[in-house]
């Protein structure tokens, strides 16, 4: 948490530049952000408008594949790299609703996340949360404060929802995420999803996001995202556009409402999947 040799919260908040966070939250409706969120959000959207669609299905792939971890792969412990500002259906609320003694570890860098982060500490009981405000790209630090919450000797499911693009290919996201696996038993499993440069609309949009933002993202082929799982088990269907993961009706009914909105229809241009260490 804030420690006293720290800048204070406010300045590291930087609410003069779009940061990360608050960019996607105001892309999913949401009231944590500033205005120069808002103005990049909108430039975003106005380059493609399709972004919003892509934004709420990532959030839907969270509560289905978190579901399925829970209910059918008997998961207990969730580290949720990347997390995000609090929003409808976070980790903990749908790993709980499954099994109430679900522990679950949030990570992210962003200071307004720190903030809020009291939203995603609302455990039951039974279970436990905890947040680690912590980079990606120092996976010791966070295995050893998520050491706290999560016993290592039983599986863990890692979650990067839209969290490797936030890397660039100098940082190594594909050592990365092994460092993050390495130490975790069989069992366990990975659950990922990013956008892809499949567009030349949102490449030229991300182009405009990564000039007038704090970070940069870095769209990837689907290829290059499916290597982040070598080592492991694909679990069916594999890695597809989150639109195509295991749908259910709420999320078709999510999609065409969506695809409505945006002109739009189809699978999106990110994709996902989860995986199981053997
Ligand atoms: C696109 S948002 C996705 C949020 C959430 N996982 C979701 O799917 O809705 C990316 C998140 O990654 C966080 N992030 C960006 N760079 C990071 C880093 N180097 N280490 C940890 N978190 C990072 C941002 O602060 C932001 O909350």
């Amino acid at each position: 948490m804030q420690s006293p040799e720290d800048p204070p919260l406010a300045e590291k908040i930087q609410a003069d530049t779009a940061h990360s966070a608050r960019v996607w939250n105001h892309l999913l409706g949401g009231r944590d952000n500033y205005r120069p969120d808002r103005d990049v959000g909108d430039m975003i959207l106005k380059l493609f408008p399709g972004i919003a669609r892509i934004a709420r299905l990532q959030r839907r792939f969270l509560v289905r594949a978190v579901h399925h971890l829970a209910a059918e792969a008997g998961i207990r412990q969730f580290l949720d790299v990347g997390t995000g500002l609090p929003t409808a259906d976070n980790t903990h609320e749908v790993a709980q609703r499954v099994a109430p003694a679900s522990r679950i570890v949030y990570v992210d860098n962003d200071p307004l996340v720190l903030v809020h982060a009291q939203a995603l500490l609302t455990s039951t009981r039974e279970g436990a949360c905890d947040y680690v405000d912590a980079d990606v790209r120092d996976p010791a630090a966070i295995l050893e404060a998520a050491s706290r919450t999560l016993d290592f000797g039983e599986p863990v499911a890692l979650t990067l929802l839209g969290t490797m693009g936030q890397i660039p290919d100098s940082d190594d996201p594909a050592s990365v995420v092994a460092r993050l696996m390495d130490p975790l038993p069989p069992g366990s499993h990975l659950a990922l999803s990013d956008g892809t440069d499949t567009d030349e609309a949102l490449n030229e949009a991300i182009a405009a996001y990564n000039e007038n933002s704090a970070s940069s993202y870095h769209l990837r082929s689907p290829d290059h995202i499916a290597s982040f799982f070598d080592g492991l088990e694909l679990v069916e269907p594999g890695i597809v556009s989150t639109s195509e993961w295991r749908p259910d009706p709420a999320d078709a009914h999510e999609a065409a409402r969506a695809a409505r909105a945006a002109g739009a229809d189809g699978p999106v241009d990110a994709v996902c999947g989860v995986g199981r260490k053997p």
